[in-house]
């Protein structure tokens, strides 16, 4: 079986070799499961570092026959160290060893890095911290998305709702935009959006910074007037807000989300709509765009489809830019 897991690797690297060779970008998936022959099985580049994702009850093989191919891979390739997210079937109830192995600066392989590498990307910029969790910080299924964020951006004022460490947030302020306002419910990502804009030479100041629920943002930026040409709205599935308690659960409130965004929009503006929920279909998103915009008049402009790091699995995130008249 090992023999067999090189040869896959080794066709998955093949797969991406245009991606491998670009030195402007050195953070893309380098095996995404089913569709590199590879079931529960994720391995992402970020730098000098891989990030192994290992889905419990999916994977075909065990660790033992992975290890060894995966060390190869990272010699290979000559990057520093793999870190291993394991994945339980219920993510609601992560065992506390879990949550510590996930931020354990020692990697499965390799030797440990700093808490903090910078990533390339389309030639900006990243900080990723590798053992904070599980996720790292920065979701490469969207790096195409944030190119063309960038493209669109120039002399427009940009909102970028579930900001998280603000991918979009920097591609639209280098793309040129008068000005970049990002809202998220977290504190501690807010200040990691602002440590990427840095990290790209764009002062943070000159942009605004909002901790607040999507829905409260929307109400205080009508009492404000403030009005944008972009909006980015690439929400989670499902989270939690505390104060006021409550869930936020996407497939209900998709409507409501992008109504309460449009109502910001200027005329001829464009709103960006994400999501990450295999449920909802790209015909769900187009409808939603239809009925929050109403009684505005909506045309969906583009469909953009998975990067080529993200083969095979067309429902694993859908994408719709529109354009709201
Ligand atoms: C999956 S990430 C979004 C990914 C992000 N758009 C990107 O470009 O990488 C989810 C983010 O939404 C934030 N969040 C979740 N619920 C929220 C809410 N109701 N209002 C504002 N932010 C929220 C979380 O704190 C987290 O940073």
């Amino acid at each position: 079986m090992s023999h067999s897991l090189d040869l896959l690797l080794d066709a998955a690297l093949a797969r991406r070799a245009p991606l491998l060779a670009d030195n402007r970008t050195d953070a893309l998936r380098l095996v995404h499961g089913d569709a590199d022959g590879l079931p529960g099985l994720v391995i992402e580049r970020y730098g000098d570092v891989l990030v192994a994702q290992l889905h419990e009850g999916r994977l075909a093989v065990g660790e033992d026959t992975l290890r060894p191919a995966i060390e190869n891979l990272r010699r290979r390739l000559g990057l520093r160290a793999v870190y291993k997210k394991s994945f339980v079937r219920d993510r609601g109830h992560v065992a506390p060893d879990l949550t510590e192995v996930h931020a354990d600066p020692t990697p499965w392989l390799g030797d440990p890095v700093e808490p903090q590498v910078t990533v390339r990307e389309n030639g900006l910029r990243f900080v990723v911290r590798p053992y904070e969790g599980f996720a790292v910080g920065l979701f490469l299924e969207h790096r195409e998305n944030r190119r063309r964020v960038r493209e669109l951006a120039a002399g427009r004022r940009v909102l970028n709702c579930f900001s998280y460490t603000g991918g979009f947030s920097v591609a639209a302020a280098a793309g040129g935009a008068v000005v970049v306002h990002s809202v998220d419910l977290s504190r501690r990502y807010l200040e990691w959006c602002k440590a990427n804009f840095a990290t790209n030479g764009i002062d943070p100041a000159d942009h605004l910074f909002f901790r607040s629920d999507v829905f409260e943002f929307y109400k205080r930026a009508t009492r404000q007037k403030r009005r944008y040409d972009l909006i980015i709205l690439d929400p989670p599935t499902f989270s939690r807000l505390r104060r006021p308690d409550r869930t936020f659960i996407l497939a209900d409130e998709l409507e409501r989300l992008v109504g309460g965004g449009v109502t910001l929009l200027d005329p001829g503006g464009m709103l960006l709509l994400a999501a990450n929920d295999r449920r909802l279909a790209m015909t769900r998103l187009e409808e939603a765009v239809a009925a929050g915009a109403h009684p505005r008049e909506s045309s969906i402009i583009e469909r953009p489809s998975l990067p080529v790091d993200f083969p095979g699995d067309p429902h694993y995130s859908k994408t719709v830019i529109a354009r709201i008249d």
